[in-house]
């Protein structure tokens, strides 16, 4: 697969999401998320993104486990910020506790080293200088090799590069999601921070596939305002006119999802997740299609930026309590 760079980190341009396998969409199961993960690597993939949030460790045990004896295919991803436990979900990015949360990840893991350590949200308590001082620590300490950040404003940014290079920025982004063109994305770039777009097929939107009937229990687009009544028809309506492109091309709808993505830069590597092997295989794929101008004002024409309804923000204001990754 082709290869990107994220800051000075080289990684599969198509990576691959595990929240998934722990939480957010439903049940997984076991040996179908390892196979998830192994098919990938086998598809070339090279970046896995999990967090300690994820299922409240099981996501980072799920990850050491698929990769046992295949370290150095991957490049590990992963984060800390967010804690969830039985009692609900908060944030914490106190400098004195951010090398606890990495040693926890790096055993989780079975690692000795962390590829790119995000900091998964900004703790509102904690000047994020001094969080980034003490993830700067862990660099040096050779426990983690690149820092990343999550959900950050460009002032953030800013702030944080000023302490140390950022390599990555997480945020969402794709074809029905696109505000974060006029400011994370620019901002990101001038601090020479490589692109992380997650949710890339729109939580399932983009694909064309979205499970009929109520979601299962658990499945977090049942609060998600894009997802339900009128505002959901519209968007199935704009999936409709990507899926006749799609097949026009011989390509899936969320293939070309993620091309368009793709097509944005040498700097943007989508992060799609799936608990199922044979679509993990399908959209590793799209790193080989190769979307022209045309092709990009074809698809703008069809599914314009202003076209898709519902806000992630009607769903994610409800900030730490209602903070599902
Ligand atoms: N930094 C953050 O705050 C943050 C927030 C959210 C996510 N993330 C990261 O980004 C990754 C990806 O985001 P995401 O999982 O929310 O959204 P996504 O990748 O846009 O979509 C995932 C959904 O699409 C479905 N899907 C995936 N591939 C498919 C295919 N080829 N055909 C049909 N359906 C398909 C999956 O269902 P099935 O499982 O049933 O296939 C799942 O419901 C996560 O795994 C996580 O690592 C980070």
């Amino acid at each position: 697969m082709e290869q990107r760079k994220l800051g000075g980190l080289t990684c599969s341009a198509v990576g691959f999401g595990c929240m998934g396998l722990s939480q957010a969409y439903g049940p997984a199961d076991e040996d179908a998320s390892v196979l998830a993960i192994r098919t990938a690597l086998d598809a070339g993939v090279t970046l896995l993104d999990t967090a300690m949030s994820y299922g409240a460790g099981h996501n980072e045990r799920l990850v050491g486990r698929a990769i046992a004896g295949r370290r150095e295919e991957v490049v590990l991803a992963t984060k800390f910020g967010i804690v969830r436990t039985d009692q609900g979900v908060g944030l914490d990015a106190h400098p004195d506790r951010v090398a606890g949360y990495c040693d926890a990840s790096l055993q989780r893991l079975g690692v000795a080293v962390i590829d790119l350590y995000y900091l998964h949200r900004v703790d509102p308590d904690v000047p994020l200088a001094e969080t980034i001082g003490a993830m700067a620590s862990l660099v040096e300490a050779g426990k983690v090799r690149h820092l990343g950040l999550s959900e950050v404003s460009p002032a953030q940014i800013e702030e944080a590069k000023a302490v140390h290079p950022i390599a990555a920025i997480e945020f969402e982004w794709s074809l029905s999601w696109r505000e974060p063109e006029d400011d994370v994305v620019p901002a990101a770039r001038a601090a020479g921070a490589g692109l992380v777009p997650y949710s890339p097929l729109g939580r399932g939107l983009l694909t064309g596939k979205l499970p009929t009937g109520p979601f299962a229990p658990g499945d977090f687009r049942a609060t998600d305002g894009r997802f339900a009544g009128d505002a959901l028809d519209r968007n199935l309506t704009l999936v409709g006119e990507l899926t006749r492109i799609a097949e026009k091309r011989g390509v899936t709808t969320g293939q070309l999802a993620l091309a368009w993505l793709l097509a944005r830069g040498r700097d943007v590597v989508p992060i799609p997740g799936t608990r199922n092997h044979a679509r993990v295989a399908e959209n590793a794929a799209a790193a080989d299609i190769t979307l022209s101008a045309d092709d990009l004002a074809t698809l703008e024409a069809a599914a314009p930026r202003g076209a898709w309804t519902g806000d992630r923000r009607s769903f994610a204001a409800h900030g730490t309590t209602r903070t599902t990754a």
